[in-house]
């Protein structure tokens, strides 16, 4: 479909990934261990994220680990870049894994194979003309901090991450210029281990905990911040939340209150914090409702003040929709971050509920908010995919959902919001972030490597890498 509707002359088209999901050689120049490395693949892995108590170890004898090998990135990048200039990336969103620059998290110099190693992988990039856009920390942290300062809990941690911050940023001040803080930093209000680094054993680390947690995160961000504008003056660095619309199930004003609150907290908290500078009215009736004192030390709320992010980028899966008293039936109906069934809306194998306009409404949402530029840097469809006799992937439901996507961002552009680039996840399939699996594709680049660890690591091109190629050649005018 050809339209006059049309995407900014710049845009910043790419597709997405994380250290953890794709490099694999969990072992190599030195790299220490992080969370994902220490979390096992198939249905387990759902279960340890939702529960409480987990150990952080590894156990060889009772799981496997999908994220050690990954899709061995760590040795196949060059193939896998010129796969992405090919279909004419014009960015990259990446990560850098932490514990490969510094092993256990808190040692006073930086590790010079991990630091040379993501020189290599930047310079690939310029050398195909594609803009590394870097998270610093995705899902990443040194289970040595986690295991012996009980992760964001602990202050001291600010320190150890500014050191690390400051490492990368002052190293590779010339090679990159769009940083993210923490992915998706609102995800641990649902799930901790992954993003704030600790297990929930009781209603204190519930609370109390977490939004301690919250508040380490947001003065490290605010030190990212200073750090960056300082060290790149002409660096953008941005905050990334996991955004769901959340939708009231009906008319009641009930529910209607009950969505608006549930969105709040979930969607705009931390972003509200990070963007504006300072903690919302709202949230301050949710600490005293929750029993939740924060330790505020002298200089942290000027410091956030002083601070905030660039710009706003955000992963969009699915809205949520909610309802105030839920029926036990309902309860388990909805998506992986809450809410029960919208009746309108199909879902993805894995129970994410596919909804194009959700998109354009989120944009509306945090662009009418916070009035900076956004920039989405996760979207797809994860698929079970199937290689033909003749070796082609057909994936026209991915192309369709990826399309469908795109004609909202267009829409959200005609609306006014400022949109600086599309990033959609695992555009090279890799290892899932919540079940572990390999089976939930996103991918352009297909990989042939299975949930059991099995395949030969080749790389085939599918059907919606020939479609992404043309929609960038044509900046989004054919979709
Ligand atoms: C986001 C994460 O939650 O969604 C990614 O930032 C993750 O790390 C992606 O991979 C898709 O989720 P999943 O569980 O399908 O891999």
């Amino acid at each position: 479909a050809t339209t006059s509707k049309r995407f900014p002359e710049g845009f910043l088209w790419g597709g997405a990934t994380a250290a953890n999901q794709l490099e694999g050689g969990f072992h190599e120049g030195n790299k220490g261990l992080n969370i994902a490395d220490v979390l096992p693949g198939g249905k387990e892995r759902l279960k340890i994220l939702q529960s409480p108590g987990f150990d952080f170890e590894i156990h060889e004898d009772k799981y496997i680990y999908p994220n050690h090998e990954a899709i061995d990135f760590y040795h196949r990048y060059k193939e896998d870049i010129a796969l992405f200039a090919e279909m004419g990336f014009k960015c990259y969103r990446m990560s850098i894994a932490w514990t490969r620059i510094f092993p256990n998290g808190d040692e006073l110099e930086p590790n010079e194979e991990g630091l040379a190693f993501y020189d290599r992988v930047f310079d690939e990039l310029h050398k195909h003309g594609i803009e590394p856009v870097v998270t610093i920390s995705h899902y990443e942290m040194p289970v040595y901090l986690v295991k012996n300062y009980d992760g964001w809990k602990s202050r001291e941690v600010v320190t150890f991450f500014e050191r690390y911050v400051k490492a990368i940023l002052s190293r590779y001040k010339d090679k990159v210029k769009y940083w993210l803080t923490f992915n998706e930093i609102n995800s641990g209000l649902a799930m901790p281990i992954m993003g704030l680094g600790f297990s929930i054993h009781n209603e204190e680390d519930k609370y109390q905990g977490t939004f301690q947690a919250y508040h380490h995160q947001f003065i490290a961000s605010s030190l990212a911040v200073k750090a960056c504008h300082e060290i790149i003056p002409d660096a953008k660095i941005g905050c990334m939340i996991l955004y769901a619309p959340t939708y009231s199930y009906d008319c009641n004003p009930e529910n209607v209150m009950y969505a608006l609150q549930a969105g709040r907290i979930f969607n705009n908290f931390c972003a509200d914090v990070q963007v504006r500078g300072e903690y919302p009215t709202f949230i301050k009736r949710y600490f005293k409702e929750h029993k939740i004192k924060l330790d505020i030390q002298p200089g942290d709320l000027e410091l956030i003040k002083q601070y905030p992010v660039d710009f706003i980028s955000f992963s969009y899966y699915m809205s949520r929709t909610e309802k105030k008293h839920k029926t036990e039936a309902e309860q388990g109906e909805g998506n992986i971050i809450g809410g029960i069934k919208n009746p309108f809306l199909k879902a993805s194998e894995w129970g994410w509920e596919i909804d194009p306009i959700g998109l354009r409404i989120a944009l509306n949402e945090i662009y009418d908010r916070y009035r900076k530029p956004l920039f989405i840097v996760e979207n797809g469809l994860g698929a079970k995919d199937r290689v033909e006799a003749d070796g082609s992937i057909n994936d026209d439901y991915r192309i369709e959902y990826l399309r469908e996507h795109m004609v909202q961002m267009r829409e959200a552009i005609e609306d006014g919001v400022e949109l600086m680039g599309y990033t959609p996840w695992g555009c090279i399939d890799l290892v899932s972030a919540s079940t572990g699996e390999m089976s939930k594709r996103y991918g352009f680049i297909y990989v042939d490597k299975h949930d059991d660890g099995s395949g030969t690591l080749e790389r085939k091109k599918k059907k919606s890498f020939h479609w992404y190629k043309e929609v960038i050649a044509t900046n989004g005018e054919k979709l």
